[in-house]
Formats: structure tokens, sequence, C-alpha cells
């Protein structure tokens, strides 16, 4: 532990707040944010993370760049230090290099024959844009462990692949964890990227102690990348990397659980039972639901055709279902990203206008994030939809079915993590 009894550094792009215009504090969206929350409020742990809006780089320069404490509107407590990267820079970081490329490649969402194009853009935006936030957020977290003795540094997600390199090359002694929260692809997803960014990313992920995945699909793929396109020393059975000097890498499956006490609790909220007494009178006989984010990889758009195909074949079905559909739009400065929104929205009003009557709107689309209002369509659905192509570990998947007063079944698709978990843990 160190001098000031603080003895755990988180890095991840996104951080558990973000600050608003007039000071209002929103929590981080996503499931990163829900997964580490526990572990940053019931340990003394310093989160280390991208300013993200302007009022975040404003507080973060307030407190000089130094942590500072601050509740989320749950009232848990953080300790953040929250690291402001040149606007320029972040934009080809997010919009350009981690989301889509790295996304896209971690999800198989590619269609090779079309896209992507790797030309000077996509190539500079991973050396000043990926490589320079890496940069950035390396140096807040070693400016943070200056006094420690033998730190120990867990850093998350696609977003932070180069980081580990640089605090190894300044800080040999620390003890580097890497937990990535997506899907880990075969190696041919791998090699749409130029060969020196491919390396520079392996490299980067390899000079952490233990790196994680949801699943032992994943973490085997990754293995497979390091022999086969890396051409480093692997031992599938104990999970070892060898690279560069034989510094050792263990590879491990860490499915993700949930934190069912806080679930529980934020399901039993008054606001929660307002949206509940909303859906109750607004819904018909049987209730179908999904909540997501508007992302390519969950397979929003077939999940509606075959809602569609399924109301024209059961026509008894007709003003007795509803279906709720809660999706949080997302990354909407990616081209690829505001177009999937249009095109959820288009395909919405189709179904509604083909099967829908003056007083019955099949499908209720809601686009916004709204834990609460997620909260109260879990506790009543008979179906929950989860087909995600591909997913690091779906939290809906496991949420739902907690608080589910209905005997609700879920329809999974293969990929979405939580299939895997389940199956692993019989
Ligand atoms: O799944 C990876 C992840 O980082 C999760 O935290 C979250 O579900 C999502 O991506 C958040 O993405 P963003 O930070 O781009 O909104």
């Amino acid at each position: 532990m160190s001098s000031d009894g603080t003895d755990l550094i988180l890095v991840s792009n996104r951080g558990p707040v973000t600050f608003e215009a007039g000071g209002e504090v929103k929590r981080g969206g996503g499931g990163l944010v829900t997964a580490l929350t526990g572990l940053a409020s019931h340990r003394d742990a310093i989160w280390v993370a991208s300013a993200l809006t302007d009022e975040d780089a404003a507080v973060a320069a307030e407190h000089d760049g130094r942590p500072f404490e601050v509740t989320a509107p749950d009232g848990s407590e953080y300790r953040v230090k929250l690291v402001a990267s040149d606007p320029e820079a972040y934009d080809r970081f997010y919009n350009v290099f981690a989301n889509p490329m790295l996304w896209f490649i971690q999800h198989y969402l590619w269609d090779l024959s079309n896209a992507p194009d790797i030309r000077r853009n996509e190539v500079e935006a991973f050396e000043f844009g990926y490589n320079a936030v890496n940069e950035d957020l390396a140096r807040a977290v070693l400016d943070e462990i200056t006094d420690r003795d033998e730190p120990v540094v867990m850093v998350h997600d696609y977003h932070l692949y180069t980081l580990p390199a640089l605090v190894r090359r300044e800080r040999p002694d620390a003890f580097l964890h890497h937990f990535v929260h997506i899907p880990w692809t075969q190696p041919d997803a791998w090699r749409v990227l130029p060969r020196n960014i491919r390396t520079e990313i392996y490299d980067g992920l390899l000079s952490n102690d233990i790196i994680g995945f949801h699943t032992r699909a994943y973490r085997w793929n990754f293995l497979q990348c390091c022999r086969d396109l890396m051409r480093y020393d692997v031992d599938f059975d104990s999970g070892v990397v060898w690279h560069h000097g034989g510094h050792e890498t263990w590879v491990r499956a860490y499915p993700l659980p949930i934190d069912a006490e806080a679930t529980q609790a934020v399901a039993r909220r008054e606001r929660v039972a307002e949206f509940e007494a909303e859906l109750q009178r607004r819904r018909r006989e049987h209730l179908i639901i999904r909540v997501d984010r508007a992302d390519l990889s969950k397979n929003v758009l077939r999940g509606f055709a075959a809602f569609d195909l399924f109301l024209e074949q059961h026509p008894e079905f007709h003003e007795n279902v509803t279906f709720v559909a809660q999706l949080m739009p997302s990354r909407t400065d990616v081209p690829e990203y505001a177009e999937y929104l249009e095109r959820i929205e288009a395909l919405v009003a189709v179904v509604n206008h083909r099967h829908g009557t003056p007083d019955w709107m099949p499908i209720q689309l809601k686009l916004r994030d709204d834990l609460d209002e997620a909260m109260a369509t879990y506790k009543h659905y008979d179906l929950l939809l989860v087909n995600a192509m591909f997913d690091g570990m779906n939290l809906v998947a496991k949420e739902g079915p907690l608080v589910n007063e209905n005997d609700g079944v879920s329809i999974l698709s293969e990929n979405t993590g939580r299939t895997r978990s389940w199956a692993s843990t019989r």
C-alpha cells in the first residue's frame, strides 16, 4: 500500500461520472462503469479517466489535474482524476480509431468488401489520436504512482491498448492488469490493420502482467492471435504468452458478475414504481422488451424484423402484445452509428405502420438512457430479447432475470457473453 493509503489505480476512457453544463453530475454510462463501481467505491482507489465534456475539463483544471472526491447521483463516492486531451486528438482517438476501427474489428462488424479503407486519415488517427490519448492517460497514471512501490494499475478496455507499454517502460516494478470488456476476435479479423499498428497494439497489451477477458472463447482467440499473428510463444493450457526478453503475461477468463444487491435496490426506487405504473397502463397483455445502446453489434434491426414477421404469422397476437425497446443513442459522431440509428427509427415506423391500429402501437421506441425506466420494464417483461451478434458480457441479460417478477423468459443469441458464462457455470 502507498504512503497515502491508496492502493489501487484504475484507468479507463469513460469514468464513473461526467459533469454537465450547470454543474450537474451524471453517472458514466455503460457496462464498464457498472462493472467497476463496486470495486472503486469499496476500495481506496483512484480512477483515472478522460475528461469527456467541457465541464469535465473545467473541473479537472479547477483541481490542477489532481485527484478529487466526487459523489455520483446514486450516492456512490469516488476519487477521480480527469485528464483533458487535445480535442482534435481526442476526436481521432474516439471517433476514428477506437470507434469504429477497433470496435468493429472486435465485433466482426466490418463488411470487408466495402470497408474499412485504411488511409492516411486512419493511420494518423492511430498515431496522433489513439496514441496521444494513451500517452496523456499514461502520464497521469505515472504521476500518481511516483511515490508508490510496486503499484497496482488496472487498465480497462480497447481504448487503452498502448498505455501499458508506456507505464511499463518507466515502472518495471508496477503490477499491470488489463481487462478487455469486449470480445476478442480470431486472427483473420485483425489482419485488416497494418502490421506496425497491430504490433504496437499487441506489444502494448503484452506489457501487462495479466490480461482478462469475459469468456474462455475470447481468451482462446487472444492466445491464437499471439501465436498466429504475432509469432509469440504461447502455452494454451496455462494461458501464458512470452514476449520480448521473456516477459510473461497471464491470459485469463473472468466472466463479469453484477452487484445483485445494488441492482435490487435500484428496482425498489420510487421513481421505478412511477415508471411501472405508466408501463402497466399502456402495455397490452404480452410484453416484450429490449434495452441496449443503439450499437450495430446489438443486432437491433434483425430483432424488429423478427417481430414484424412474428406479427405477420401470428395475427392472434395483434393488439395483444407490446414491444418496448429502450435504446440509448451512442457514438453519434461516428457516421456508421448515426446511420444505424436512422435505420432503426425508419424500421420501427414501418412495422408500426404495417401492423398498428389507431389505438395500438406494436413497438414503443424510447431513445434514451434511463436506468429507472429500464428497471421498470425488467420487472414486468414476458420476454427479454438480447440478440447481440457479439458482446463482451451483456449485463442486461443478468439484470433482467434478477429483478423480473413475471416468470419472464430470455431469448439470448449465442455470443452475448452471458450465454457462455451460463454454460460454463453449469
Ligand atoms: O463494452 C465496452 C464499453 O466500454 C462498455 O463500458 C459500454 O457498454 C460501452 O462500451 C460504452 O461505450 P462508450 O464509452 O463509447 O459510450
